[in-house]
């Protein structure tokens, strides 16, 4: 019997782990010109909102986020808040890059509606950033990874977004009530912490192992 593999997951792990290796580094991964256009990206989550800036190839060239809580299943409850932080990071950005950021894009998860997308672009558009597209979660995942047949799983704070793709068509969208704020709220209580510092926590690759085995029924659930 022959598997056929849809997508090179050794090469997808890869990259994602580069693109994390990115965002958390705080620093460009090479020098920019003044000529270059960069494609900056922008992710108001729940538990924090990421800005990505790429080059023309769509590398990965320079991330930041900050921890918020501005967002909450998938709606911006707090506009004011998410500007500011979205000000700070373009600010940062600008400051390690040495260039002016114009455009953003933004994206939403899968069935939003127009709604959600609107708020987005008001948030990108109110942190001075010409807002130049608003994309689906999962489809922005499948293009950066080069997948044209596969599933996009996408742990969310409350939820786990599940979309399977065919021939480069989002075809299936299902939503998983469950997401990375069980997690937390599974370690906070195993340790009795607040779920502040369990996210911390949890986002702690030294402590990767420990978590796991506290966080495994969440897991095993959404699994
Ligand atoms: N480095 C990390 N390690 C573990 N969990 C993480 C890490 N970064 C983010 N998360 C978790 O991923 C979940 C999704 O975060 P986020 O994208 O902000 O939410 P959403 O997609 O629902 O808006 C959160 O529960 C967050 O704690
Ligand atoms: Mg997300």
């Amino acid at each position: 019997m022959t598997i056929k593999t849809q997508v090179d997951l050794k090469q997808v792990n890869q990259q994602l782990q580069a693109f994390a290796t990115v965002v958390n580094g705080n620093h460009p991964i090479r020098e920019v010109t003044a000529d270059e256009q960069l494609r900056v990206g922008v992710d108001l989550g729940t538990s924090s909102i990421v800005l990505t800036v790429l080059d023309e190839q769509n590398q990965p060239l320079y991330g930041a986020f900050e921890y918020d809580n501005a967002v909450r299943d998938g709606i911006v409850v707090n506009f004011i808040e998410s500007v500011q932080i979205l000000k700070r990071l373009k600010q940062k950005a600008e400051d390690v890059l040495g260039v002016t950021l114009t455009t953003a894009c933004g994206a939403v998860p899968p069935g939003t509606g127009h709604g959600s997308a609107k708020i987005v672009t008001n948030v990108i558009e109110s942190a001075e950033f010409e807002c130049r597209e608003i994309v689906d979660e999962p489809t922005a995942a499948a293009q950066f990874l080069h997948m044209q047949d596969g599933t996009v799983v996408d742990i969310g704070g409350g939820t786990t977004g599940i979309s399977v793709f065919e021939h480069g068509h989002l075809n299936e969208v299902l939503d998983e009530a469950t997401g990375g704020f069980h997690m937390t709220l599974v370690l906070a209580g195993y340790h009795h912490v607040d779920s502040a510092e369990a996210e911390l926590m949890k986002r702690d690759e030294s402590k990767e192992g420990e978590v796991f085995a506290v966080i495994r029924p969440v897991v095993e659930k959404m699994a």
